[in-house]
């Protein structure tokens, strides 16, 4: 088992924590590739304890495995520190964390500027997280970003801050109306922050592909989802990152070849937070039913999630633009009680009928669902562990979702607990 990852193949959210955790314990290594603190992780223990992670790998909670913060995350050196503490306080060993020198800082003025950004564009807006993810990778593709690296130079740190907040201090106060930030105050912060994981920044592709060479095998864990990919996702309504399985070997510094597997975690309805086109949102009783019976509401920011039927459109792009090998199908329970459980198939635009992903943005937003409709199940899923004695309903759902995302399902989620999944091999 090289390298394996583990991508959302919707809009984030489908539950990859609980996968993660799993996987977690048959690899030697954990990677987070992308994103920072906007992701949100609950995981439950079997002692039915949860914890939520928003940027330390979900491995963390497994014992013996290594835990890597990749050069393609964007760090908030204070939210790592609570969580770091956070975990620690409830008895966790977090001494196997590492960050790569490479990562990026996400420093006070993004965090500011993203909640300024978002309240300018008004309707407009994104609907990000506001915790500066954005404008951390504007730094760092516009190259005045501050590197993780840097908390080890103080002369450089200091140059670096001061040449991003000439021009940021203009925007805070010019276009935003905001107080500007002080040079040594933010210099002094992210010092105090730094001397605190000094110990933990490390070389990580080095220790990754020495890992892998020595035969250990590496789980890339990647946040947010496909249809949130700054390239391949709903454009603009995306993150800043690459969460697709491409960006797990650039935000890690491993070889493409090196991946063997790529697990596409896909929830049995479909749900998304933030702005932008979701064809098959219910915004009637039957959402509010999801909602209510999926727990539906933000890990990281506490909002109510938008929810929607299974699109069998997104599943298959996502299979093809991630080469997704094999799907762990999440919360089937929550669609028990159902009379009929509609699977989006296509989708009728303007008059026409479209099979796969629009290639326009117009069109996805004009896009309007075509349904079939599969018999529903009352059982609750639960208590079930083999495949085979699930109510036929329920399975036959699993098999046409196999049928129209093209790949198999080879874990299925009834429950949030970790031992709440059917496997089949497949
Ligand atoms: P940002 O990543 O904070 O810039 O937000 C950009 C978009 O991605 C917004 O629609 C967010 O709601 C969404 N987003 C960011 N992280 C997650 C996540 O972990 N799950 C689901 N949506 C997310």
């Amino acid at each position: 088992m090289p390298a394996i990852v583990l991508i959302g193949a919707q809009w984030g959210d489908e539950g990859k924590g609980k996968a993660t955790d799993i996987l977690g314990s048959q690899v030697q290594w954990v990677v987070r590739y992308q994103g920072g603190n906007n992701a949100g992780h609950t995981v439950v223990l079997p002692d039915g304890q949860d914890f939520a992670l928003h940027l330390i790998p979900s491995g963390i909670l497994t014992p013996g495995v290594r835990n890597v913060i990749g050069n393609g995350v964007v760090v908030d050196p204070g939210v790592l520190l609570e969580e770091l503490s956070s975990l620690e306080a409830r008895g966790v060993d977090t001494t196997s964390l590492m960050i790569s020198a490479d990562a990026h800082l996400i420093m006070p003025y993004h965090v500011a500027i993203d909640k300024v950004t978002e309240r300018f564009l008004g309707k407009a807006k994104i609907g990000t997280t506001g915790r500066g993810i954005g404008p951390a990778y504007q730094d760092k593709v516009s190259r005045v970003g501050v590197r993780v690296a840097d908390v080890l130079d103080e002369k450089i740190l200091h140059q670096k801050v001061e040449a991003a907040l000439e021009l940021k201090n203009q925007i805070l106060v010019k276009v935003y109306n905001r107080r500007a930030l002080d040079v040594d105050e933010v210099v002094d912060t992210v010092l105090a922050h730094g001397r605190r994981f000094v110990d933990r920044i490390a070389d990580t592709r080095l220790l990754l592909n020495q890992a892998l060479e020595s035969g250990e095998s590496v789980l890339l864990e990647g946040s947010q989802g496909t249809l949130l990919d700054v390239d391949h996702g709903t454009y603009p309504f995306v993150t800043s990152s690459n969460p697709t399985a491409g960006g797990a070997a650039v935000g890690s510094g491993i070889g493409p070849n090196k991946i063997t597997r790529v697990i596409g975690i896909l929830k049995a309805y479909t749900t998304r937070v933030g702005s932008g086109p979701f064809p098959t949102e219910l915004l009637d009783a039957m959402g509010e039913h999801l909602r209510k019976a999926g727990g539906e509401v933000g890990v990281t920011t506490g909002r109510p999630r938008r929810c929607g039927w299974f699109d069998a459109v997104i599943g298959r792009y996502a299979t093809r633009v991630n080469g997704i090998t094999d799907f762990f199908l999440t919360k089937l329970d929550v669609l028990s009680g159902l009379e009929r459980v509609p699977i989006c198939v296509g989708y009728e635009i303007d008059g026409r009928r479209v099979d796969e992903m629009p290639m326009t943005q117009t069109d996805v937003h004009h896009a309007v669902p075509v349904y079939e409709e599969m018999p529903g199940w009352f059982e609750d899923l639960s208590p079930y562990r083999d495949f085979d004695e699930l109510p036929t309903a329920a399975r036959d759902y699993v098999h046409r979702i196999e049928e129209l995302v093209k790949a198999p399902v080879s874990a299925i989620g009834v429950g949030p607990g970790r031992d709440q999944t059917i496997t089949r091999d497949v």
